[in-house]
């Protein structure tokens, strides 16, 4: 599957997007995945930050707020446009660009301190030529930060387990090897935002996502093949008090759902001279 039709796919699941993650109906990213990236994160202030992938600018809005330059890149033309659209409305300086992140021509080598993306990486048709270019615009000793699906568990074959009282305790995982990593194959997922109210659940067409399957071998060993260090891996999960409060991200403590790469763009020995 090309990015083109990537991103057909993208701009036809656009509307109801926008609309759901504006709402805080993501509740994993509100409520597990962003606590965690931007704890990682630390201080961005002052820095030119390209986030990869940035949707329709959620976090692209944060990295912003907390005082980064910001430029957002993404494959949807539609994702791109509401961007814009709130950025006029509420300005912040953030620069958007409609392109594929294997190739952000319009962004100038080593011209940027961080590149952060979040939960865009596994969707991915050309994760490798996307890494590359991302090393390219990157200043040497630039930060590398990105969540993704965990592929260790979200895996091409996987369902739920319960027990007898219909409390899930694990997941059955299969196919981790079958498409990775060579030949990356794509399956369409389909689902919507469980925090979302029960009668939008019922009445909303599911998204439906081009989804791309790789080993953590993969992602791993492309990262340090690009010139990238890898410093950190992070599994977010929600802490016992928050899963008891809140039943739908309680089973993001059965299994790790996520995983965030902490990433550093080697400084090579000449560019020290
Ligand atoms: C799950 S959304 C995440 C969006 C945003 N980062 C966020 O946290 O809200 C994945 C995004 O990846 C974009 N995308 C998919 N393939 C892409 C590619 N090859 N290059 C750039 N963006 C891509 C989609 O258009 C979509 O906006």
């Amino acid at each position: 599957m090309d990015n083109q039709e990537i991103a057909s796919f993208w701009d036809a699941n656009a509307p109801d997007w926008i609309e759901a993650v504006r709402a805080g109906w993501d509740v994993y990213r509100e409520m597990v995945n962003n606590p965690a990236f931007f704890e990682l994160l630390g201080d961005i202030s002052g820095m030119r930050v390209l986030d990869v992938g940035c949707g329709e600018g959620y976090n692209t809005r944060k990295f912003a707020d907390l005082g980064a330059e910001v430029v957002g890149t993404d494959v949807s033309r539609l994702m791109i446009a509401s961007a814009n659209d709130h950025e006029t409305g509420e300005p912040r300086g953030i620069e958007y660009h409609q392109a594929p992140a294997s190739d952000m021509g319009m962004l100038a080598d080593v011209s940027f301190d961080a590149a952060l993306s979040t939960m865009t990486l596994m969707d991915l048709g050309d994760y490798a030529e996307s890494i590359r270019e991302i090393a390219r615009v990157l200043k040497p000793g630039g930060l590398f930060q990105f969540s993704v699906t965990h592929p260790c568990t979200m895996t091409r074959m996987w369902r739920w387990m319960y027990d007898d009282r219909g409390d899930k305790t694990g997941v059955v995982v299969g196919d981790y090897f079958a498409l990775a990593p060579s030949r990356p194959g794509s399956d369409i997922d389909e689902w919507y935002f469980g925090g979302a109210p029960r009668d939008v659940r019922q009445t909303t067409r599911p998204f439906r996502i081009p989804r791309f399957f790789r080993t953590l071998s993969e992602y791993f060993n492309t990262l340090t093949e690009a010139g990238f260090s890898v410093e950190k891996l992070f599994e977010p999960h929600a802490s016992r008090q928050a899963a008891a409060k809140h039943p739908n991200i309680a089973d993001t403590r059965v299994i790790p759902y996520f995983l965030i790469f902490r990433c550093r763009k080697r400084v090579e020995p000449e560019e020290t001279n």
